[in-house]
C-alpha cells in the first residue's frame, strides 16, 4: 500500500496533509510545548555557516561526514576496520560511537580538529538509554511512572553525565510501540500506547537536549527505530512488519511525530521491512512523511549496518546497490557498515547519486555539529568528567523513579489485612530467589556506563531494615538452573520466617533487550518450582518480580497473596524496594502494557478494534460468556482479557471515581477538523471527582479515554487521550479536569487525512483501560 501510494498519489497526499497540518493531530498530545523546537538544529543562523563550510569540501570529505563507526566495543557484527585514526585525519569519518571517556573522545577529536584539512569535529554517540553512569529504571519502568517531568529529569541527568565524557549524542529515546511481550525490546520503550508514548518521547527529548543544544551538558537525542520495528511479527526481533497506513498513522507514528515536534536532533531508521520495503531504504517514510510532511531537518542515521542489510533483505544485489538504495531512500548517515565510505563517491561520479543529495545530507550533519557547539568546544573537560557521575541528586532521583515505577499487581489479605505494606508482625524475613542479588540484572538492558557495583542490592537494604538477626537470605536456584540441595535449603529458610520475599524473574542481560525475544514467558529455569515449594510452606509470600516485560504467571497471580512488579530498577534497587515493601513509599506505578495471561494471546493491546462479533459484548469486566456465545471473537481455551489491563496498578489506599461530567458540547465535525491546524485551543472539558477512600495518602494516575462510534473507519474500543498524577490525602476528594483539544477526537481516514467526523463519543475517566462508565456526547455534522 505504501509503495502504491508513493507511485500514484504522493503529491496529492502531501498537499492534503499540509493543508490539514496533521501535526497536532498526528501527535495527539497536549504536552508541554517544546522549549527547543525552533532552536538547535532549526536555528536559521546556522545556514550561512553550513553553506560556507560546504563550499570548501571535496566530494570525499562530504561523504566522510556521512560515515559513522563504532570505535569501542561493538554491539553488532563489526566492520573489521581498525584504521580509524588515519581515516579521521583524512576527513573520512563524521561520527564515532561506543567510546565514553574524556580521554578517548579527546584523543580522536584531536585528530579531527588538528589533523584533518577542514578541522570538522567528530560527534560522539552512545546508547545512553536509561542513564549514563547513574542507571535509572529501564524505559518501560520509567514510562510506568506516568510522570513525564520525572522522566525528563532522568534524561537531563543522563545528558549531564554523558556530555562530561564528550558523548554529545544519545541513541535514545526508543519510541517504538510494543504490543507483544515476546519482543525483548519492549523493555526499551514506553509500551503500547501512542498517546503515552508521545508524551514520554517529548519528555526524553526535552531532557536530553535541554533548553539549548549547545549547552555543554546537553546531548542530541535520537528517536528510534523509524518505524514499526516494535510490530515485528511473532515478537521475533528484526522480523518483518506489515502495518496499514491507518494503524501506522494512529498508533506507530505519533511518538516519532511528538519527538520531531519537541525538536529531536536525529532519527534512526530501523532494521525491519515495513509492508515489504526495508525501513532503511524507504523514501515514503523517510522523505515524504519525515522530511516533506513533518519538516524534519536533523540527521537520519541508519541502525547498525541496516543499510548493508538491504542485501539480506533482498532489495540490493551488492554493497554498492545497498549504499545507493539506502542513501536515495533517505538515510543520511551509515552506521558501522562502511558501504557509504566504500561506494558513495563512486555513485556520484557515475551519475547515480546527484551531488546535491549528498550536499543535503551533509548539511544536516554539519547543522547538528554547529548546533551542538562542537566547532567552538570540541573537547571534553576531564575535570568536569571526574565530578559528574553518580552525584547525590542523581542517586536520589534514581530512588524516586524506581519507587514510582513499581506496579502493585496483587495485594490480598492475609489474616484479615492486605499483606503489604509489611506490618510489624513480619519480624523475621526470608529473602529468597536469584534476583535478590543479581546486580547486572538490576541495571537492565543497555546499562550505559552503569556498573553492577553501583547498585544498592536488595539483600543489603532488607537486612539493614529488619536487622541481620531477623533476616535470612538464600538464592535457592539460579535464574536458570540450580541444584536440588540449594532449592531445599531455600525452602527450609522460608519455613523459618514470618514472611517470605521471593525475588524472581528474568535476567536482563540475556533475556531482555535486543536479540532477546522469548517464546515462553513464564519464569525461566527452576524458579516456578521454587515458587510453588515456598508457597507450599504456608508462609505469606510477597513475589517481587524483576522483568523487562510482563511475564505470564497465572499460577502466581492466583496463589501468591502479594505481587509487586519492579521491572529492572537501576542503581537504587534495594532501597526503593524496601521503602515500598514497608510502606514509606506507596506504589503508584501503572501498567503501560496489557499484561497477558498466556503467550497465545499475543499481540495484546487495550486499544483494539471491537470486531463485528465482540466477546462479552465488549464488557471487559465479564468472563467469557456461556456456550451460546460460540460465534464470537474469542479463544475456546483462554480468556480474551489480559491478566491485568493497560493502566492498572494498585495502591496501599483505595480510590473512588465519581461520574464523568462534560462541559462544552455543541461540537461540529467540520469546525473541529479545521481547528486541527490551529494547534492550541481546547474545545471541551471532561471532569470527575476522585476520592481517596482509604487510610493513607496516595497518588493516583487518573486516566481519560475516548471512544468514537459512527466514524468512517472502525476506531479502538478506547484510546487514551489524557492522564494526570494526583496526590490525595486520606479521605480527600479532588475534581480532576481534562481540557480536550480537537485532536482527541481525530482519526486518519481512508483519504489520507486527519479529520474529525460526526460521531457519538464516549469519554471515560477511570483508573485503568478496563473500568469506568462513560459519559456520552455527540459531534454533529
Ligand atoms: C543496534 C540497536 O538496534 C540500536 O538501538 C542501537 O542504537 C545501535 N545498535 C547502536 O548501538
Amino acid at each position: 500500500m505504501m509503495r502504491r501510494l508513493l507511485a500514484t498519489a504522493a503529491f496529492a497526499f502531501v498537499l492534503a496533509c499540509n493543508t490539514l497540518d496533521s501535526r497536532s493531530a498526528a501527535q495527539g498530545v497536549a504536552a508541554t510545548p517544546a522549549t527547543n523546537s525552533r532552536t538547535g538544529i532549526y536555528d536559521p543562523a546556522l545556514d550561512a555557516r553550513v553553506d560556507a563550510l560546504l563550499r570548501k569540501m571535496t566530494l570525499e570529505e562530504k561523504v566522510g561526514q556521512l560515515v559513522q563507526y563504532s570505535a569501542g566495543q561493538p554491539t553488532g557484527p563489526g566492520t573489521g576496520r581498525t584504521d580509524y585514526e588515519d581515516m579521521i585525519a583524512k576527513g573520512q569519518i563524521g561520527a564515532l560511537f561506543n567510546i565514553a571517556t574524556a580521554k578517548d573522545t579527546n584523543k580522536y577529536q584531536r585528530l579531527a580538529v588538528e589533523k584533518s584539512r577542514l578541522k570538522i569535529p567528530i560527534v560522539f554517540g552512545l546508547d545512553v538509554i536509561h542513564g549514563f553512569r547513574t542507571t535509572f529504571p529501564v524505559p518501560l519502568a520509567l514510562a510506568s511512572t506516568w510522570d513525564p517531568p520525572l522522566v525528563e529529569q532522568t534524561a537531563r541527568i543522563a545528558a549531564r553525565e554523558a556530555s562530561a565524557t564528550g558523548v554529545r549524542w544519545t541513541f535514545s529515546p526508543m519510541v517504538d510501540i510494543a504490543r507483544d511481550a515476546r519482543w525483548g525490546r519492549m523493555t526499551e520503550g514506553a509500551g503500547e500506547d501512542p498517546y503515552l508514548g508521545s508524551v514520554m518521547a517529548a519528555a526524553y527529548v526535552r531532557g536530553y537536549q535541554g533548553s539549548r543544544l549547545d549547552a555543554p551538558d546537553s546531548v542530541a537525542a535520537t528517536a528510534k527505530h523509524y518505524v514499526g520495528y516494535g510490530a515485528a511479527e511473532a515478537g521475533r526481533d528484526y522480523n518483518t512488519t506489515e502495518i496499514s497506513e491507518h494503524t501506522l498513522r494512529q498508533i506507530y507514528l505519533p511518538p516519532f511525530r511528538a519527538s520531531v515536534d519537541a525538536g529531536v536532533a536525529t532519527i534512526m531508521s530501523a532494521f525491519n521491512t515495513l509492508n515489504g520495503v526495508p525501513t532503511s531504504a524507504n523514501p515514503f517514510m523517510l522523505r515524504n512523511i519525515l522530511r516533506d510532511e513533518w519538516g524534519f531537518r536533523g540527521v537520519v542515521d541508519s541502525d547498525w549496518e541496516s543499510v548493508r542489510e538491504l542485501i539480506q533483505h533482498g532489495v540490493a544485489v551488492d554493497r554498492e546497490t545497498a549504499a545507493l538504495k539506502g542513501f536515495m531512500g533517505g538515510v543520511d548517515m551509515d552506521m558501522a557498515s562502511s558501504v557509504y565510505h566504500d561506494h558513495l563517491v563512486g555513485l556520484v561520479r557515475a551519475g547515480k547519486v546527484p551531488e546535491a543529495r549528498i550536499d543535503e545530507s551533509v548539511r544536516y550533519v554539519l547543522r547538528l555539529k554547529y548546533a551542538l557547539g562542537l566547532f567552538e568546544k570540541p573537547y571534553a573537560d576531564a575535570a568536569r568528567e571526574r565530578k559528574a557521575m553518580l552525584r547525590p541528586d542523581a542517586v536520589t532521583l534514581a530512588k524516586t523513579a524506581a519507587e514510582r515505577s513499581f506496579v502493585l499487581l496483587k495485594n490480598a489479605p492475609v489474616q484479615g489485612e492486605p499483606l503489604l505494606p509489611l506490618a510489624a508482625r513480619a519480624k523475621r524475613i526470608a529473602l529468597i530467589g536469584p534476583l535478590a542479588d543479581d546486580l547486572p540484572s538490576a541495571l537492565g538492558s543497555w546499562p550505559g556506563m552503569g556498573k553492577a557495583e553501583d547498585v544498592a542490592p536488595l539483600h543489603t537494604a532488607l537486612a539493614k531494615r529488619v536487622g541481620e538477626q531477623n533476616f535470612v537470605h538464600h538464592k535457592g536456584v539460579g535464574v536458570t538452573g540450580g541444584s536440588d540441595e540449594d532449592l531445599s535449603a531455600a525452602v527450609s529458610a522460608a519455613g523459618s520466617a514470618d514472611v517470605v520475599i521471593l525475588a524472581l524473574g528474568e535476567s536482563s542481560q540475556t533475556m531482555t533487550g535486543e536479540a532477546a525475544s522469548r517464546a515462553f514467558l513464564g519464569l525461566p529455569g527452576r524458579q516456578q518450582e521454587l515458587l510453588e515449594k515456598v508457597v507450599a510452606t504456608g508462609k505469606p509470600v510477597v513475589l517481587v518480580l524483576f522483568s523487562g516485560r510482563p511475564l505470564t504467571l497465572p499460577w502466581a497471580f492466583e496463589k501468591v497473596p502479594a505481587v509487586l512488579a519492579v521491572w529492572q530498577p537501576g542503581v537504587q534497587t534495594g532501597p526503593a524496594i524496601v521503602s515500598t515493601l514497608f510502606g514509606e513509599s506507596n506504589p503508584s506505578g501503572r501498567l503501560v502494557v496489557s499484561w497477558p495471561r498466556s503467550v497465545g494471546q499475543l499481540p495484546l493491546y487495550y486499544n483494539a478494534l471491537n470486531t463485528g462479533r465482540p466477546a462479552n459484548k465488549n464488557d471487559l469486566t465479564k468472563p467469557i460468556g456461556p456456550p451460546e456465545d460460540k460465534y464470537v471473537s474469542k479463544y475456546i481455551d483462554e480468556s480474551n482479557d489480559p491478566q491485568f489491563p493497560f493502566g492498572y496498578g494498585l495502591s496501599y489506599t483505595n480510590f473512588r471515581y465519581g461520574p464523568v461530567d462534560i462541559s462544552g458540547g455543541g461540537l461540529k465535525a467540520a469546525e473541529l477538523t479545521k481547528a486541527l491546524t490551529d494547534g492550541g485551543k481546547s474545545v471541551l472539558t471532561a471532569s470527575a471527582d476522585v476520592t481517596n477512600t482509604g487510610p493513607r495518602p496516595g497518588e493516583e494516575v487518573v486516566q481519560l479515554y475516548v471512544r468514537l462510534i459512527g466514524t468512517s473507519m472502525a476506531q479502538p474500543v478506547r484510546s487514551l487521550k489524557g492522564f494526570e498524577r494526583v496526590a490525595l490525602a486520606a479521605g480527600e476528594t479532588k475534581k480532576v479536569a481534562f481540557a480536550l483539544k480537537p485532536e482527541a477526537f481525530a482519526l486518519w481516514n481512508d483519504r489520507h487525512q486527519w479529520v474529525v467526523e460526526p460521531s457519538k463519543v464516549a469519554v471515560y475517566i477511570s483508573a485503568d483501560s478496563a473500568t469506568g462508565s462513560p459519559a456520552l456526547f455527540e459531534i454533529s455534522e
